[in-house]
C-alpha cells in the first residue's frame, strides 16, 4: 500500500479527483471539507470529516484522531481553496482575509498540525495546491495571486526547514481547471468556462483529473529528490 494520505477540499473539483485517484491506487484516504453533501459522494472507504480548514482547533483534532487510527502520515494534500475576482478597489479588506485565511494561513496550521505524524512516515510528502496565478501577476485576483504566491513560498520555506529529516514539501500550479470553483467565478463575471480556455495555449481546460495525477506524483516515491518546487501544470499558460 502507498500510504495514508489526508486530502483537504476533497468534497469536490481537484480535491475530489484527488482523493479518487489516490484511494484507486491503494492509498488509505483521509479526506476533509466543510461540505458534508459533497464529502458524501466519495466511496465509503474513504474516511470523511467535515472540518472549516481556518478552523485550528478542528485542525488540530482531525490530525489528532487520523494519528489514533493510523499512527502515521505519509502524504497530504492540501487542496481546500477559495477564490475572489474583483480590481483591488473594489476587493474589501476582509474578503482579502479571508482569501488569505483559506489560501495560506489554514495551509501553515495544516502543515505545522500534520508535521509530528508525518516525521513518523518512511517517505513523506506534503503537496499545496498553489496555482499559476501564483508564480505572474493576475489582474483582478490581487487576494487570490497573492495567496497563491506566497504559499509557494510557504512550501519552500517548509522543504528547507524540513530537509534533514526528509519531509518533502511541494507546491502544485494548475492552470484553468474545469471544476464548480472556476464555473462560479466565471459565472459571476458573466463569462463561460471557453472564455478562460481561450487564453490557454492547448486551448482547452485541465480536467481535474489531470491535476490529480500530478499530485500523485509529488506525494508518491517517484518524485522523491523534489522539494521546495512548483510543478506547473497549466497548458502552456505561463510559457508565454
Ligand atoms: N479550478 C481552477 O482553475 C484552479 C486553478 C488553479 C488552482 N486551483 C486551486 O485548486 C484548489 C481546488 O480548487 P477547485 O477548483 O477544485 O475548487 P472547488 O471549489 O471545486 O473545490 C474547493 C473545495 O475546497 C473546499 N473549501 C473551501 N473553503 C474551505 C474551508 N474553509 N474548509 C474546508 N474546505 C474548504 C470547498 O468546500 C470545496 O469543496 C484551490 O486551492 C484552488 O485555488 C484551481
Amino acid at each position: 500500500m502507498p500510504g495514508t494520505v489526508l486530502v483537504t477540499g476533497a468534497a469536490s473539483g481537484i480535491g475530489a479527483a484527488t482523493a479518487r485517484r489516490l484511494h484507486e491506487h491503494g492509498w488509505r484516504v483521509w479526506a476533509a471539507d466543510l461540505d458534508e453533501r459533497g464529502l458524501g459522494r466519495l466511496s465509503p472507504e474513504i474516511v470523511s470529516r467535515a472540518v472549516d480548514v481556518t478552523d485550528e482547533a478542528a485542525v488540530e483534532s482531525l490530525l489528532h484522531d487520523v494519528g489514533q487510527a493510523e499512527g502515521c502520515l505519509d502524504g497530504v494534500a492540501a487542496c481546500a481553496g477559495i477564490s475572489h475576482t474583483a480590481p483591488a478597489p473594489e476587493t474589501p479588506s476582509r474578503t482579502f482575509d479571508e482569501v488569505l485565511n483559506v489560501n495560506l494561513r489554514a495551509v501553515f496550521v495544516l502543515a505545522r498540525a500534520a508535521l509530528p505524524l508525518l516525521a513518523r512516515s518512511s517517505a513523506p510528502s506534503f503537496a499545496a495546491i498553489a496555482s499559476e496565478l501564483g508564480t505572474v501577476g493576475a489582474p483582478g485576483l490581487s487576494a487570490y495571486s497573492s495567496s497563491k504566491a506566497a504559499v509557494i513560498n510557504l512550501m519552500r520555506v517548509l522543504a528547507l526547514e524540513n530537509a534533514a529529516r526528509g519531509i518533502r514539501f511541494n507546491a502544485v500550479a494548475p492552470g484553468g481547471t474545469r471544476t464548480p470553483m472556476l464555473e462560479r467565478e466565471q459565472a459571476r463575471l458573466g463569462r463561460t468556462l471557453a472564455d478562460s480556455a481561450a487564453n490557454i495555449p492547448l486551448g482547452r481546460l485541465a480536467e481535474p483529473a489531470e491535476i490529480a495525477s500530478v499530485v500523485e506524483f509529488v506525494l508518491s516515491r517517484d518524485s522523491s529528490f523534489m522539494t521546495g518546487s512548483v510543478l506547473v501544470a497549466d497548458g502552456g499558460y505561463t510559457a508565454r
